[in-house]
């Protein structure tokens, strides 16, 4: 029976510790949390059986062996019979509780994805409950790997000029952060809160404002009526259906200011509808800048550098003349 704090203490310990190390797999928390229910709501029981053997037990002794037994009926309140069962499980009860409302808790901030239900916003809600594993991923990138084309931009065209730059998409903010720290002004817009906590984190002290704003409508920067020199929408395209593009796109260039650069990589493979992923062709966005009479020069193509061989990147520039 003396084991038995210190079983659910390793057990709920152990479980919970599991638990906060895999924020990402919510299948795998909600596992973790309803075996601690589980096991801490056994141990109670388990406790209440091996009281009442013990008591018989004593109930025996007492009259077959009275020379053995040690009568030990306490009055006060800390030595009253059953005070150590009581306490044992108050504490098994509290754990066996506190597992089930985090087990609530989980099961509704990921009910999208454990539920099979489809969010309305596929996307926003991948990034909200995958934001800590993809942030290893996009800061092990740097920005001159993944924007070689834009670095050029910068020292060929813009060298020793303040900049004011909107990320639209920001992500972890690795692109933002590479502006910021030269002293440009910065605007990063991320729809996803997770992935803005992360950001705000991640890049704490450097000058990047960060807003929740979102393509295609891009409503409070468009009220804001500030213009950029540099837009960068960068692994972000594909998240949008086909018909929110040509307000995407349009809006985009509405906050150019003249002479500005937009800069986008498209993202060319298969759509994944669970996270927002629709099918991007360049053949498409060309025919869509067309359309809306934008001039587009295609940039480099690049593999995955998550190392992801079914996908590539495109690279893409949008210009609005100098007055
Ligand atoms: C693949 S990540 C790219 C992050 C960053 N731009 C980079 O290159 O590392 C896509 C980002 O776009 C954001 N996003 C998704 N839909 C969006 C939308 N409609 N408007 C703006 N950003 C969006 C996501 O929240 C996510 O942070």
């Amino acid at each position: 029976m003396w084991q038995i704090p210190l079983i659910s203490m390793t057990l709920t310990g152990g479980l919970w510790f599991g638990v906060s190390r895999v924020p990402d797999l919510p299948y795998f928390q909600l596992a973790l949390l309803f075996l601690a229910f589980a096991g801490n709501t056994a141990l109670c029981f388990i406790i209440l059986r091996l009281r009442y053997v013990m008591e018989r037990h004593l109930n025996w002794l007492e009259t077959c062996y009275p020379s053995g037994f040690v009568a030990a009926r306490g009055t006060r309140w800390y030595n009253r019979p059953f005070l150590v069962r009581t306490l044992f499980q108050s504490m098994l009860g509290l754990a066996a509780a506190l597992s089930l409302v985090l087990f609530c808790a989980t099961l509704w901030k990921n009910r999208s994805e454990v539920l099979g239900i489809m969010p309305q916003k596929p996307a926003i809600a991948y990034y909200d409950t995958h934001a800590t594993s993809l942030a290893d991923g996009y800061e092990t990138v740097t920005f001159e790997q993944a924007h070689p084309d834009l670095v050029q931009i910068i020292a060929m065209e813009r060298a020793g000029q303040p900049l004011t730059v909107l990320d639209i998409g920001a992500g972890t903010g690795r692109d933002a952060a590479w502006f910021a720290a030269r002293g440009h002004n910065v605007l990063a817009l991320e729809p996803s809160g997770a992935m803005r906590a992360i950001g705000a984190k991640l890049h704490v002290g450097e000058s990047i404002v960060w807003r929740d704003d979102a393509l295609p409508e891009l409503t409070q920067v468009m009220q804001a009526g500030k213009t950029f020199d540099i837009i960068v929408i960068s692994a972000v395209w594909m998240h949008l259906a086909r018909e929110e593009r040509a307000t995407a796109l349009s809006n985009v260039y509405d906050l150019l200011a003249p002479g500005g650069t937009a800069y986008l990589t498209l993202r060319l493979g298969p759509a994944e509808p669970s996270r927002g992923i629709y099918d991007v062709t360049l053949a498409d966005f060309k025919a869509l800048a067309q359309s809306l009479s934008l001039p587009v020069t295609v940039l480099r193509t690049q593999p995955d550098l998550l190392g992801r061989s079914h996908i590539s990147w495109q690279a893409l520039r949008i210009d609005k003349p100098a007055p």
